[in-house]
């Protein structure tokens, strides 16, 4: 249904046509953020469904070319790829359980694409995603920054959106950072955290708002980590917010947005912590991750970014990454 593309043009591929996968897919066509979207599965049947099912809408969308297929070519010359296939969180499992059936699909899937797409910036969405990202790192030997994953961003989203109604301000005016395991050892960065400017720790409530205090962040805090568990008991996956989140990361590497975002990366003495891949500020721009932030750290912050450390490197030591 499409003619070839002229080069010049922005290509994602999507690998996965899963809930995440098309979801991410519908999300990026809508807002415009490529001008050629392809999805790849091994379920062939699948995946040429959810195309043609995005093609149909191509008429209230942004101009697009929509591909997808069970054969690796259809990612080729692809700007950014981003790798949601993997096994399905279960109602109770963590992420890490899926970390052994993860890291072998990474290990197969990883040498086609490079090899169609050599020159693609790479981000991990497949669960559990700091432990994917690191071994993904390993297997392509890409240059630092050009390939990461998506992280706490979805986690930041998360914070905000219950700070911005606990409070009563837009989350737009909301500034605050989920960091370390994008899972159970995540840890809200509440000491450089800004609403409309103030500092989030000086808050005071207002219009007859709740005040923010320490019961507040902290029920705010275990409601953020107990999403995705509350979510997948409730409709079986989670899809439409990290969805977006993906797309909002995949648009600050197209657009060369030098957006700054809680990706996951491998960080290099951040913080005396190194060696292993964790979320915290980091500028996304054309090149993926151009640089990590030093954001202040409370003494607890801290405490908590080093026990997500050691948690993620007592995974990669578990499967010999
Ligand atoms: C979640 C999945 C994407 O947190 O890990 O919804």
């Amino acid at each position: 249904m499409n003619a070839p593309l002229r080069r010049g043009t922005t290509k994602l591929a999507i690998v996965g046509a899963g809930a995440v996968g098309s979801t991410l897919a519908y999300a990026a066509l809508t807002r415009g953020t490529a001008r050629s979207v392809a999805l790849l599965d091994v379920n062939k049947q699948k995946v040429e469904a959810e195309v043609l099912d995005l093609q149909h809408g191509m008429m209230f969308i942004p101009p697009a070319e929509i591909t997808g297929g069970d054969d690796v070519e259809v990612c080729r010359d692809a700007d950014v790829v981003v790798v949601t296939a993997g096994a399905k969180q279960q109602p109770g499992q963590t992420r890490i359980d899926l970390a052994e059936a993860t890291i072998g699909l990474t290990k197969r899937i990883l040498p086609g694409l490079l090899e169609v797409a050599p020159n693609a910036v790479y981000i991990m969405v497949t669960n559990p995603v700091d432990i994917v990202t690191y071994a993904a790192q390993k297997i392509s030997g890409l240059p630092a920054g050009r390939l990461f994953g998506s992280g706490t961003v979805l986690d930041s989203s998360r914070l905000r959106a219950a700070l911005a109604v606990h409070c009563g301000v837009a989350v737009g005016n909301v500034h605050a950072y989920i960091a370390g395991e994008h899972g159970d050892s995540e840890l809200p960065l509440w000491s450089s955290a800004t609403i409309g400017g103030v500092p989030l720790l000086d808050w005071k409530s207002i219009a007859g708002q709740p005040p923010l205090d320490e019961a507040a962040r902290t029920r705010i805090a275990h409601e953020v980590v107990d999403s995705a568990y509350r979510i997948i008991a409730g409709k079986g996956a989670t899809n439409y917010a990290v969805g977006l989140a993906a797309t909002r990361i995949i648009e600050a590497v197209l657009k060369d947005e030098h957006r700054v975002l809680t990706v996951s990366s491998k960080l290099e003495d951040y913080y005396g912590i190194s060696d292993v891949c964790l979320s915290v500020p980091s500028v996304i721009d054309r090149r993926g991750v151009a640089g990590v932030l030093g954001v202040p750290l409370s003494d607890e912050e801290l405490a908590g970014l080093r026990a997500s450390a050691d948690s993620m490197r007592a995974v990669q030591k578990r499967f010999g990454l």
